[in-house]
């Protein structure tokens, strides 16, 4: 799956901007990310609820919010009643990850859980039984165009076994520097859905980009490294 974020579009134009990645079904944008920031948790600020809302009549593509805020126990419900298909909160930001998780289904949204290049995944493991997606970020949350830290994959490696042998459930994002030079890398570690905001939006046909992308991520899959 390939999820661009719009992170990197014309914030004034995002219903057009979320056109441009939709294509034909199996060929355009399986999701679109929605990185939400306060700066509080991250040094940046980008867009709320408000905008969340608007973008889900603007687009029939399921929308992947990233919650990179503080206290998401309290924020990031609204997002999912807002019509989000995915709603992911940092383990570093909640207090109460389990009983986040437990509300973010009950309001009609796949649960996420999000973790810094720093933060170790073996605490997280039992929290992790309760979600329905891990994002593993592949740069320091806060601004897109950054450069793919590889030394992350050694996370997603160690989940894909996990869910491979029926220990975990869950779809595993990454999120941060993914282009044509990392995906395939990333795909290889066994990575299920690729978000990707300056390799999609900085290309002269985003739709393409996207296009692109997957084609390298069917190829890599062939031969990942994990199903030997
Ligand atoms: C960074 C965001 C990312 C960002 C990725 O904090 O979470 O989603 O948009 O941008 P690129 O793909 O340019 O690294
Ligand atoms: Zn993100």
């Amino acid at each position: 799956m390939i999820a661009p974020s719009i992170l990197a579009a014309d914030f004034a134009r995002l219903a057009d901007e979320a056109a441009a990645v939709t294509g034909e079904p199996g060929r355009g944008a399986d999701w679109l990310h929605v990185d939400v920031m306060d700066a509080h948790f991250v040094p940046n600020l980008t867009l709320g609820l408000p905008v969340v809302e608007s973008l889900r009549k603007a687009t029939g593509v399921p929308l992947d919010c990233h919650l990179m805020i503080e206290d998401p126990d309290r924020w990031a419900v609204g997002y999912a009643e807002a019509g989000a298909h995915n709603v992911t909160v940092h383990v570093e930001a909640a207090r109460d990850p389990v009983a986040l998780a437990k509300d973010l289904r009950a309001a009609g949204a796949r649960a996420g859980l999000s973790i810094k290049p720093g933060t170790p995944l073996d605490p997280h493991l039992e929290t992790l039984r309760h979600y329905d997606t891990l994002l593993v970020m592949s740069v320091e949350p806060g601004f897109g165009g950054q450069s793919f830290m590889p030394e992350v994959l050694d996370k997603v490696r160690a989940v894909r076994r996990m869910v491979d042998t029926g220990h975990l459930r869950l779809l595993v994002e990454i999120d941060g520097g993914i282009n044509a030079d990392t995906i395939e890398a990333a795909a290889e570690a066994g990575v299920d859905c690729f978000v990707a905001g300056s390799a999609v939006y900085g290309a002269d046909d985003p739709a393409r980009a996207v296009q692109a992308l997957r084609e390298q991520v069917v190829a890599a899959s062939a031969h990942r490294g994990w199903s030997a």
